[in-house]
């Protein structure tokens, strides 16, 4: 099958022939492939720093959306032909990026069919991190200040329709050029994070000037900075594997993205029924995936990066 990856930890991403998966465990499915998601995170797979389970020659990614091609014998549920999304790590067979993809039925979800296909393929990462993220900065929500600090990338835009559907009181930051996009997520007060005053103002925005109850931290640096704007006892949760030191009784939470079918699938609904939203900003491909992960890296589109497999 053709593939986008490795031959060697730390090589040039090019286009590979792999061997296709054979038929699937009796916990699997095979997917094939319609669209897969293109994020930094995959550099760090590309230079060996995250392990997925699998070694080279390696096709790179850890989401997508697609076909059921082939369904297990103790998989219920699925059918051939059912439309799913998946970040499917330990990787069973190789990683994203190919024409075929082998996952366990339980990190598997439904596509909804209004969700269209690169859009699918864009969400699972980002919205199992988001939704991970805020629960555990957040896990009631509800009449709490929660600040999101990167609101203008995928994940903090996720985290911030997450946050506000679950009725929290949302302070953003974000650059002007995303503020409209991050006050349409329902973000109460947007703030540049170019002004190094914004945690002073995060602080002051909140009731009483104590700063929020809760923070998701999904931009790199800033970390100390983020922890200025929580209020004495609150919680912040980064994603971006840099916590800082907890003072005040703020407690600090390192998240790393689980996979999870069943949270996925309710995530999912809530992308069909317009709750949350994702703006794919680039689509190449499977050949160009070496453009697109550079893109995806410098953060040069203006939201998330897809290949498209064509069958
Ligand atoms: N721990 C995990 O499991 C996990 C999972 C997913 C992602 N991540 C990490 O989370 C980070 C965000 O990922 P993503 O895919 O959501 O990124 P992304 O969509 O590429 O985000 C890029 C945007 O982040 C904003 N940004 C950049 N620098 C910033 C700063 N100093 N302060 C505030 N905002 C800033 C910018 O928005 P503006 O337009 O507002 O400037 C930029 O357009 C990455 O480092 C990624 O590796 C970790």
């Amino acid at each position: 099958m053709r593939a986008a990856g490795v031959d060697a930890f730390g090589g040039d991403v090019r286009v590979l022939e792999l061997a296709a998966p054979v038929s699937p465990a009796p916990d699997e499915l095979v997917i094939s492939v319609c669209a897969a998601g293109v994020g930094n995170w995959d550099e760090i797979v590309r230079v060996g720093e995250w392990d997925v389970g699998r070694k080279p020659p390696l096709a790179l990614g850890v989401e997508a959306a697609g076909v059921v091609a082939a369904v297990g014998e103790e998989v219920p549920g699925f059918a051939l032909g059912d439309e799913v999304l998946t970040h499917p790590l330990p990787l069973r067979h190789q990683g994203t990026w190919a024409e075929l993809l082998v996952a366990p039925a339980a990190l598997v979800a439904r596509k909804p069919a209004a969700v269209p296909w690169d859009t699918a393929a864009a969400f699972p990462v980002p919205a199992l991190t988001a939704d991970q993220a805020l629960s555990e900065a957040a896990p009631s929500p509800a009449g709490e200040w929660v600040l999101v600090h990167g609101a203008g990338g995928v994940t903090g835009g996720l985290a911030v329709q997450l946050a506000v559907a679950r009725g929290a009181t949302v302070v953003a930051t974000a650059s002007p050029s995303s503020e409209s996009r991050v006050r349409d997520y329902g973000a109460g007060v947007v703030l540049d994070y170019h002004d190094p005053d914004w945690p002073a103002r995060v602080r002051a925005a909140a009731p009483g000037g104590r700063g929020v109850d809760a923070a998701v931290k999904a931009a790199r640096g800033g970390a100390a900075s983020a922890l200025q704007a929580v209020a004495d006892d609150g919680r912040l949760a980064t994603i971006t594997g840099d916590p800082p030191t907890p003072e005040r009784g703020v407690t600090v939470a390192n998240i790393y993205v689980e996979a999870d079918g069943e949270r996925l699938a309710g995530l999912a609904e809530s992308l069909e029924d317009g709750r949350l939203s994702l703006n794919v900003g680039a689509r190449f491909a499977l050949a160009d995936a070496a453009t697109a992960l550079q893109g995806a890296v410098t953060g040069r589109a203006a939201g998330a990066t897809v290949l498209t497999v064509p069958h």
